[in-house]
């Protein structure tokens, strides 16, 4: 029996499975991280960070399950995307890694956005302040002297790689998240490079998400009780990697990824950019393929951080009461731009709200429009994804907010749609990682990107659907009143 080990570097936790060749799960580790916000905007996290909890993940990996730690034949990986991982001459980080939902490049976003909707579309969607490129020019400005002593760049996992096997690479998927991609050509783009005025030798080798990319070091192997000299695989933006676990490659398979951020994804066989809606047409993590996501940064992430006001309450418990209260739409609106928002909004500023008060407000009550605050959000990316021509009319469900059946109901019925659920769909990144270690270790695509038991499938309450549509209306009223106000904080 060959085993394949996945780990998935999230913004919360670095989680790790090991799964046989019949994909059964031996063993799984979480370990927590946390994120640094040393001023408005920002939000940071040491990729040392990263690597410790790594090895953390991997000691307990090896204490619950040696023996198949032995037997692991090849590590996949997923990660955050986005952030920029900027090292030294010796490979240590200049600085901490500014993450996916760092507001802190909104105004060299609009700079780049101003070279117009051709380069936007090459891209896959406009410059955003949480990507990469953006990251670079703020840089160049406010901290030079980090930029300066950079001499390499990579996504998060691909720093897992490197500690792993000594080799820098990235793959299409988390190149994608850049914004200096060619996206229809899985290339650097050249005019990218320029408009951002970077030295291309920071830049790495995109090597497929599916394909070799460095064996294990011996000393890494040793430490940990795994096999020296086996097979990394490049690995994916995590998003991607979520659907490569649940198997939606194919053109028009669609999921919702439910984790500290939130994305409605649809598989692509083509290069299909619809900038003027703020949709990412990236890269898949496997060859060949695309991908459409409606992509927020708020998902299961506001619950957590409502979970933390309310004195680190139990997240199982808060769901549990508001399951046991459900009677329908509540009647408090929660916007739950935490971080800002990208689709539909691209707005850095906006935060999060909770509107309608009274003085009998019970704590159940915030719980419960939190939830219906994030799934109103993704029948906002749903809208964007209809307007660019694509329609979802149903949908898988992955990440840690999946583990939450009440929840899924809720989204099925505000979306309308019915929603496939996965046993393992909360871990879903990091069994996609396992499957990327697979194809590298020379797996046949056919099988291993086969769609996994479905669980169960959730249908919309027609009923509910209804209840919820005055809501969905009445939230996108208050984001448009608010937005404004939310421009002003900021300045
Ligand atoms: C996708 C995105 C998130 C991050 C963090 O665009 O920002 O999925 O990768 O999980």
């Amino acid at each position: 029996m060959s085993c394949f080990l996945g780990l998935d570097l999230g913004t919360s936790a670095i989680k790790a499975v090991i799964v046989d060749d019949a994909e059964t799960l031996l063993a799984a580790a979480e370990v927590k991280l946390s994120v640094h916000a040393p001023c408005p905007l920002a939000s940071e996290q040491d990729p040392r960070d990263w690597w410790r909890a790594v090895e953390l993940a991997l000691d307990r990996l090896g204490a619950e399950a040696p023996g198949a730690m032995a037997r692991v034949v090849a590590i996949g990986l997923s990660g955050q995307m986005h952030a920029a991982v900027l090292l030294d001459a010796a490979d240590l980080p200049v600085r901490p890694a500014m993450l996916w939902n760092d507001g802190r490049a909104h105004a060299e976003a609009a700079d780049l956005k101003r070279l117009g909707s051709e380069l936007a579309a090459e891209l896959g969607v406009p410059a955003l302040a949480g990507f990469t490129a953006p990251k670079l020019l703020w840089l160049a400005r406010h901290e030079p002297a980090s930029l300066a002593r950079a001499r390499s760049l990579l996504l998060p996992k691909d720093y897992i790689r490197l500690q792993l096997t000594g080799e820098r690479a990235t793959d299409p998927s988390d190149a994608a998240g850049t914004w200096l991609l060619d996206e229809a050509r899985r290339v650097w783009s050249a005019r990218a490079i320029a408009a951002v005025a970077i030295d291309p030798a920071l830049l790495p080798p995109i090597i497929e998400g599916s394909a070799p990319a460095g064996r294990l070091r011996a000393g890494v192997a040793a430490r940990f009780g795994l096999p020296p000299g086996i097979v990394v695989a490049c690995g994916g933006g995590d998003t991607m990697t979520g659907g490569v676990g649940i198997g939606a490659v194919e053109d028009g398979r669609a999921f919702v990824g439910l984790s500290t951020s939130a994305q409605l994804f649809v598989a692509a066989a083509a290069h299909r950019p619809a900038p003027e809606r703020l949709v990412h047409a990236f890269c898949h993590a496997v060859p060949g393929r695309w991908c459409q996501m409606a992509a927020m940064l708020n998902g299961a992430g506001v619950l957590a951080a409502i979970a933390h006001l309310l004195g680190d309450a139990d997240i199982p418990a808060l769901l549990a009461e508001v399951e046991a209260r459900f009677t329908g739409p509540g009647r408090l609106l929660v916007l739950p731009y935490l971080s800002g928002e990208r689709t539909p909004h691209d707005d850095p500023h906006a935060r999060g709200v909770v509107f309608g008060l009274t003085p009998d407000t019970a704590r159940v009550e915030l719980v419960q429009a939190a939830l219906e605050g994030v799934a109103f959000s993704l029948a906002d990316a749903r809208a964007a994804l209809s307007a660019a021509g694509t329609v979802i009319d149903s949908a898988g469900i992955v990440g840690g907010g999946a583990r939450s059946l009440f929840w899924t109901r809720l989204i099925a019925s505000v979306l309308g749609i019915e929603l496939r659920v996965y046993a393992g769909g909360a871990r879903g990144p990091a069994f996609g990682a396992a499957r990327l270690g697979r194809l590298a270790a020379g797996g046949d695509p056919a099988t291993v990107l086969a769609e996994p038991p479905v669980l169960r499938v959730v249908p919309p309450d027609p009923a509910l659907t209804d209840a919820y549509a005055p809501r969905i209306a009445a939230f996108r009223r208050l984001y448009a009143a608010l937005r404004p106000e939310f421009a002003r904080g900021a300045a």
